[in-house]
């Protein structure tokens, strides 16, 4: 994404965030004893709030991703949206299990939704 290959630290990736997001986007990054394991990403478009998260890679599956899109969804005034990858299992049931909402919208493409409180 940046080109960079080394280690940076956390506050340098909020500079490079900073640098570059619209004030409509808000951007997370969970730490567990200052060691980063998950970013959630808020974005406004076209009047529709939408959720994007990831994981560490070594931490996935024990039900972290669930917790930051129950945060993500608790940051929004109203409903939010999140499209998926039919092949992505994790992201698919993290959201579905949190009370997101949805079907196909096109070839291999999941569009869920939830109103907040409807957990
Ligand atoms: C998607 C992602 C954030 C989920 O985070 P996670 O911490 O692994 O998810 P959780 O442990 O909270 O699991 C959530 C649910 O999905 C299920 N699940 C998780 N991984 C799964 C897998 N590989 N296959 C099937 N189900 C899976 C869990 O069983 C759980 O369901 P349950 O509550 O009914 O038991 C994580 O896998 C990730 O970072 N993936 C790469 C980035 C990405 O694809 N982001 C999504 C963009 S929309």
């Amino acid at each position: 994404m940046t080109g960079t290959t080394g280690s940076i630290t956390p506050e340098q990736q909020q500079a490079w965030w900073s640098a570059r997001v619209p004030d409509r986007w808000q951007i997370y990054l969970y730490e567990v004893d200052s060691v980063a394991v998950a970013y959630g990403l808020l974005r406004l478009v076209d009047d529709r709030w939408w959720l994007t998260f990831g994981v560490a890679a070594h931490l996935r599956g024990r039900g972290i991703g669930k917790q930051v899109a129950r945060h993500l969804v608790g940051l929004v005034p109203g409903p939010i949206w999140a499209d998926m990858h039919v092949d992505n299992a994790a992201s698919v049931g993290a959201l579905h299990a949190i009370g997101f909402v949805g079907g196909l919208i096109e070839d291999g493409v999941i569009r869920g939704m939830m109103h907040p409180g409807s957990t």
